[in-house]
């Protein structure tokens, strides 16, 4: 399947000359930054297939200025456009001076591809990635996972995009080309000659490093022309430490559609999404609301964090800052509706005789404060727990400290949320998930259904100075019987064409939902199939073209 829509993101070199920036808008919507200078947004270029240069060297974060940074193939680092389905292959040369492991977060890859700090690749050397993409439409991202170094690494621009389509995504006519934008959003601290400034002390490993700056996909004090009709926003949370309340200036309503990992059931209105480092969501914001010639600013607003034990830290958590200006201009276009329905998420299966298991946060005193799970830190060659491909678990994440936030992340396949001792799911948590925000004191169930892939894999904290801590855990996915890593979920679907009724074969036997989507998006029949093999009638659908989705895998069918 062609790709059509990756004119989104256009190509824009980090440092290209702006002009003299006009007064715009009403006053109140002036961004703010260090220097008050406006600068355009910066929008990552696509990764266009072959290899990409991991280069540390100067860019503008600032115009005029050289920044050193550390960068994936351009600053901000490329974007990755792929389609679910698609067999993805990435190359990566090393060209900095130390070793480097790359992880795309929040997709289901093979063990050896999933950029474990164990496989990490040499300075002057090149890795080659590839992976099938096994999940659903949503965004994504990847970054360096590099030994102790990864909250360098990231802060100084080695993260990026990595976007996925599928059919039941594309079939919404959501906003795209220029109204689909991907915010990487990190905050940082700026030094008199524009270098980053990366220097945590003890309350900062603590807390997190956090920064005074925001950068919007590498940009500080950043604006972004628009028309006044809606736009898709890709909000992604590329921080170190910084937890974002974000929200338009004017309060006025977000209508979310996507979280972690991909669509919701339909979207739901808010006034601000809450977003810990590691985690995305997608936002449909209507710009028609405003006159043209005025501006709205996508901010960040205060919320309440408890005072570590080490004291505040110099630039705190909760506080307000503005992240992006939008400049609304030209004719309106109102002819765009937010649609009622946008995907199918199944009912939470029956949780009686789920195994569960513990997982407390902890401050250790041993050899000077280390943030820990269930007492430990994290040791590169032990595996700390096991669990078996495709058996669910229960999850429960307890944060045993009054003052600690820790946005816990699972690798592998995303988890569905259960439960928050605090109250209820935010919207983008209802979807499915790859990172979550403990807060101080709260349990949260998380359900989690293990890879596919047999192999090593990663929880973690997301904060990446704790991450960088030792606050993460190895677990082994065992392969079990019935489930084959050549099978990947794969279906196959005959006779083709077929009239009355069709055969749905999988080489795995676990319950997965099926479903039948129509050209326009439509879920025409939807069941669960037990069996490797199953049979579907489909003698009450008019002729045309479907396509069956089984899990995570999709194939399309003629009914003659
Ligand atoms: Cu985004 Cu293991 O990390
Ligand atoms: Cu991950
Ligand atoms: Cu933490």
């Amino acid at each position: 399947m062609a790709f059509t829509r990756r004119s989104f993101i256009r190509t824009i070199a980090a440092g290209v000359a702006v002009g003299s920036i006009q007064p715009f808008g009403a006053p109140h919507a002036k961004a703010m930054s260090d220097d008050g200078q406006p600068n355009p947004l910066k929008l990552p270029r696509v990764f266009a297939g072959g290899t990409i240069m991991v280069m540390s060297g100067s860019v503008n974060v600032y115009e005029n200025h050289s920044t050193n940074a550390r960068v994936f193939g351009s600053y901000p680092g490329v974007a990755i456009v792929a389609n679910r389905g698609d067999e993805q292959t990435i190359k990566l040369h090393n060209m900095t001076d130390s070793s480097l492991a790359v992880h795309w977060h929040g997709l289901d890859v093979p063990s050896a591809m999933d950029g474990h700090p164990m496989d990490a690749f040499g300075s002057g050397t090149t890795k080659e990635y590839s992976f099938r993409i096994l999940n659903r439409a949503g965004t994504y991202f990847y970054h360096s996972h590099s030994h102790m170094r990864t909250a360098v690494d990231v802060y100084k621009g080695l993260a990026g995009a990595f976007i996925v389509h599928d059919q039941e995504e594309l079939a919404l006519g959501l906003p795209s080309g220029e109204r689909d934008v991907p915010i990487v959003i990190h905050d940082a601290r700026f030094d008199a000659a524009k270098q980053f400034v990366y220097a945590p002390t003890m309350t900062d490993k603590m807390e997190g490093w956090l920064g005074n700056v925001m950068l919007a996909n590498g940009t500080p004090n950043a604006y972004l022309d628009v028309t006044p009709s809606f736009y898709r926003l890709r909000l992604v949370n590329g921080s170190n430490a910084r937890i974002y309340d974000l929200r338009l200036s004017d309060n006025s309503e977000l209508f979310v559609i996507a979280g972690d990992g991909g669509l919701l059931t339909k979207p739901i209105k808010v006034e601000s999404v809450k977003l810990a480092p590691g985690e995305r969501a997608e936002v449909l914001v209507d710009f028609s609301r405003y006159e043209s010639g005025t501006s709205v600013v996508l901010k960040t607003g205060k919320f309440n964090v408890p005072v570590g034990h080490m004291g505040a830290p110099t630039y705190p958590q909760g506080v307000e800052y503005s992240i992006i200006e939008f400049r609304v201009a030209g004719t309106k276009d109102v002819s765009f509706t937010v649609p009622a329905e946008l995907s199918v998420i199944p009912p939470l299966p029956d949780l009686t005789g789920v195994p569960v298991r513990m997982f407390e946060t902890a401050m250790s005193m041993m050899g000077g404060m280390k943030h820990t799970i269930n007492g430990k830190t994290f040791e590169m060659m032990r595996t700390d727990f096991e669990v078996n491909s495709g058996e669910m678990e229960i999850w429960e994440l307890r944060n045993m400290e009054p003052d600690m936030l820790h946005p816990i992340h699972v690798h592998g396949p995303q988890f569905r949320v259960l439960s928050r001792s605090s109250g209820p799911l935010a919207p983008h948590e209802t979807g499915y998930k790859d990172t979550i925000l403990l807060n101080p004191l709260e349990t949260i169930r998380i359900l989690v259904t293990p890879s596919r892939y047999s192999g090593m894999s990663l929880i973690h904290c997301h904060n990446l100075e704790h991450e960088d801590d030792g606050m993460m855990l190895n677990f082994m996915v065992n392969a079990t019987t019935g489930v084959h890593e050549e099978a990947l979920g794969e279906i196959e679907v005959y006779p083709q064409p077929s009239s009355d009724a069709i055969m749905v074969r999988r080489t795995i036997d676990i319950d997965e939902r099926l479903e039948i989507i129509d050209v326009n998006g439509r879920i025409v029949h939807s069941t669960i199939i037990s069996g490797s093999e199953s049979q579907i009638q489909i003698s009450h659908l008019v002729r045309g073209s479907y396509n069956v989705r089984v899990g995570r895998f999709s194939t399309s069918i003629i009914k003659q």
